[in-house]
C-alpha cells in the first residue's frame, strides 16, 4: 500500500490535502523550562476535546520527554520506533485521558535533539500526515531557542508561547518572541501567563512583554510582534497534587482555579482559531507512513530505563534543565 503524496511544507501553506487552510498545528513552547508546557498543552487538549474537538498531542520535547508521565501512559510504539521504522503511526497513536490523542516521544529520542536531515524530514511529513485528520494539532516542544526546538515551531501554523511572572521567564520569553519574529518572519504570536499569583497578573505581565517588544523588536520587513493573550493559569496546589497523581488537573480538579484558567484558555483559543475541520481516519491510511531516509542509531541497551519508571516528580524535576538562551 502507498501513501499520499506529502509535501515538507509547514505552516498555512498548502498541505498534504493540497489546500490552503486556517490554523490547525500550534506550538506550545518556552524559553525557560518547567514553565508548564507540557501541563499546558495537555489539559488545553483535554480542554479543547471536551468541547467537541478532535485534538492530538505530539511530545516533541526530543531530549527531555515526560508527556507520558504526566498522563501515565506507557505506550508500547513511541515516535523513536515511528522514526526508526520499528513501528507504525497507528501503533503510535494513543488515547489519553481526556479523550485527545497524543503520540509520545520516547526514551530514546535523545538522538532528535540534533537537527539533521533526517529528523527535518521525518518531523515534516509526521506532520502533514497527521493535519488532515485533527481539528487541531498540539506540538509539546521543547524550551529555549535550539535549532531542534525552532524547527518544532517552524512547523506550526501559530506559535503559543507561555512566560511566567518570574523575570528570568519573561526574559527568557522575550528571547524567544523575538528569535521567532526575525527568523521566521512571524509578526504575532499567542502568549498564555501561567503560574501567576493572583487573577489579573497575567494581562500585567502581557502588557510588559509587549511594551518591551514594542520598543526594542523591529523585522526585517518593518513593523513589530504583536502578542495575542489567551489568558492566564494561576498556581494552583491543585497542579501539583494532579501530576503526583499522573492524572490532569481538568480531569481530577475540574473546578480549580487551574482548570478553570485552562477552559478559559481553550475557549479563547477557539474563538480566534475556531477548528479547522478534518478528514476522517481511514483505517490503514496512517500505517504506511514514514520511509527512513537512512538508519538511524537505535537506543543502546544498557541505557537507563524509560522515564515512566520514574516517580513523576523526579522527571518533572528533569524536565527543569533548561536550554537557556543566555
Ligand atoms: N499553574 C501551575 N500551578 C502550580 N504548579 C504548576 C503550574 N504549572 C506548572 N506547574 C508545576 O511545574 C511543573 C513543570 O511543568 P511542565 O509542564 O512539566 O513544564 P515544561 O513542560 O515547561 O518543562 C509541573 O509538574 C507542576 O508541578
Ligand atoms: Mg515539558
Amino acid at each position: 500500500m502507498s501513501t499520499t503524496t506529502l509535501t515538507t511544507s509547514p505552516g498555512s501553506e498548502p498541505t498534504a490535502t493540497g489546500r490552503t487552510e486556517r490554523p490547525r498545528v500550534f506550538a506550545i513552547t518556552s524559553g525557560k523550562g518547567g514553565v508548564g508546557k507540557t501541563m499546558l498543552a495537555a489539559n488545553l487538549a483535554a480542554a479543547l476535546a471536551r468541547r467537541g474537538e478532535r485534538v492530538l498531542v505530539i511530545d516533541a520535547d526530543l531530549g527531555l520527554a515526560n508527556l507520558d508521565v504526566v498522563l501515565n501512559l506507557q505506550p508500547r510504539r513511541t515516535l523513536h520506533d515511528v522514526f526508526t521504522g520499528q513501528g507504525t503511526l497507528d501503533q503510535a497513536l494513543l488515547t489519553a485521558p481526556g479523550d485527545f490523542q497524543v503520540l509520545l516521544a520516547g526514551s530514546g529520542l535523545i538522538e532528535y535533539s540534533r537537527l539533521t536531515p533526517t529528523v527535518r524530514e521525518q518531523f515534516a511529513r509526521l506532520i502533514d500526515t497527521v493535519r488532515p485528520h485533527y481539528d487541531r494539532v498540539l506540538i509539546d516542544t521543547g524550551a529555549g531557542i535550539s535549532d531542534v526546538v525552532l524547527y518544532a515551531i517552524s512547523m506550526a501554523d501559530e506559535a503559543i508561547v507561555i512566560a511566567t511572572p518570574e523575570p528570568t521567564a519573561l526574559a527568557d520569553a522575550y528571547a524567544t518572541v523575538k528569535v521567532l519574529g526575525m527568523q521566521q518572519g512571524r509578526t504575532s504570536m499567542m502568549l498564555v501567563v501561567n503560574q501567576t499569583h493572583r487573577h489579573g497578573e497575567g494581562r500585567h505581565v502581557a502588557a510588559q512583554l509587549q511594551s518591551v517588544i514594542d520598543r526594542f523588536i523591529t523585522l526585517p520587513e518593518g513593523g513589530t510582534i504583536r502578542l495575542n493573550p489567551l489568558g492566564e493559569v494561576v498556581s494552583d496546589t491543585s497542579v501539583r497534587q494532579a501530576v503526583q497523581r499522573r492524572q490532569l488537573v481538568m480531569l481530577a480538579y475540574p473546578g480549580s482555579d487551574a482548570a478553570q484558567g485552562m477552559s478559559a484558555i481553550a475557549m479563547r483559543l477557539a474563538t480566534l482559531h475556531p477548528p479547522a475541520g478534518r478528514l476522517p481516519m481511514p483505517a490503514g491510511t496512517l500505517v504506511t507512513l514514514l520511509p527512513v531516509p537512512e538508519p538511524v542509531a537505535t537506543q543502546d541497551a544498557s541505557a537507563p530505563a524509560p522515564c515512566a519508571a520514574l516517580p513523576a516528580e523526579a522527571d518533572l524535576a528533569g524536565a527543569a534543565v533548561t536550554d537557556d538562551p543566555h
